[in-house]
């Protein structure tokens, strides 16, 4: 009996036994993630932590990539297009919220292989992940090619694709990588367009110039240019292929 009113003392803390206590990521609001003070609730600390978690868990961005940083985006000794796309990365992080009352609030990373595009376009996913702004990250090519394989089963497909219309922020990465055919295209063309109408924002990396954007699908390519417009960077010439760099 005295044994177990012993241990009674000993595990009870603050109102909790420490096992309880245990289970909770956070002990202080245990989970609810609000702390009732008086008549009010307030946001407890560990929430803004968590929503970052949450809309990490989701972006689809893997942690290899994760490591994509604006500070680790090197510029020292790189050429003037290098530095120019840099800055237009942290204007962009720095003026988001800003950019969203207009029409243009998107920006793109077009041309050269291994310019860095894919860096510059998941730091800056990061970046706003970390001011709680949701980003998806959408591969492409890996991307198309699953609503193709699923575009007859019309509720799965409408599922998916409208994934890629709502999210917040729509990283594509690697636009038109690989063949276009005409489905490609009015899959791309529906997930633009809605974007566009809503004036919902597109972080894009294509190997592309703008011209090619405009050849293979005007409708597709003009939209983008149009949501994009004053933050395109075309890289060019293979002096920019950071893989080569010595
Ligand atoms: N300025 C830089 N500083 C540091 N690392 C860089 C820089 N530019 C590119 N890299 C790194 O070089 C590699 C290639 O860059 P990245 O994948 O972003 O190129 P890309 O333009 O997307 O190429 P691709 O057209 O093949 O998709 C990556 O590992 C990236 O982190
Ligand atoms: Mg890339
Ligand atoms: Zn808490």
């Amino acid at each position: 009996m005295k044994k177990i009113e012993k241990r009674m003392n000993l595990i009870k803390v603050n109102g909790f036994t420490k096992d309880e206590e245990k289970q909770y990521d956070c002990p202080v609001c245990k989970d609810l993630e609000y702390i009732i003070q008086g008549n009010v609730a307030r946001d407890c600390k560990c929430k803004e932590a968590k929503n970052y978690k949450r809309i990490l868990d989701k972006s689809g961005i893997t942690k290899a990539f994760m490591k994509k940083r604006l500070s680790n985006f090197n510029t020292n000794a790189k050429p003037k297009v290098i530095i120019k796309a840099k800055k237009m990365a942290e204007d962009y992080v720095e003026n988001y919220n800003n950019l969203q009352n207009e029409k243009h609030n998107s920006i793109a990373f077009l041309g050269q292989v291994g310019s860095g595009k894919t860096h510059l376009s998941i730091a800056i996913g990061n970046e706003l992940m970390k001011q709680n702004i949701a980003v998806l990250y959408m591969q492409y090519r890996e991307a198309i090619i699953a609503l193709k394989q699923n575009i007859m089963d019309e509720a799965y497909y409408q599922k998916e694709i409208a994934k890629y219309k709502n999210a917040k922020v729509l990283l594509i990465d690697d636009l038109y990588k690989g063949k276009i055919s005409a489905t490609d295209n009015n899959i791309m063309f529906e997930i633009i367009n809605y974007r566009y109408l809503k004036g919902a924002p597109i972080i894009i990396s294509s190997e592309y110039t703008t011209e090619q954007l405009l050849s293979f699908d005007e409708a597709i390519g003009s939209r983008i240019i149009e949501m994009c417009r004053g933050r395109i960077i075309e890289f060019d010439g293979i002096k920019l292929n950071h893989r080569l760099a010595l």
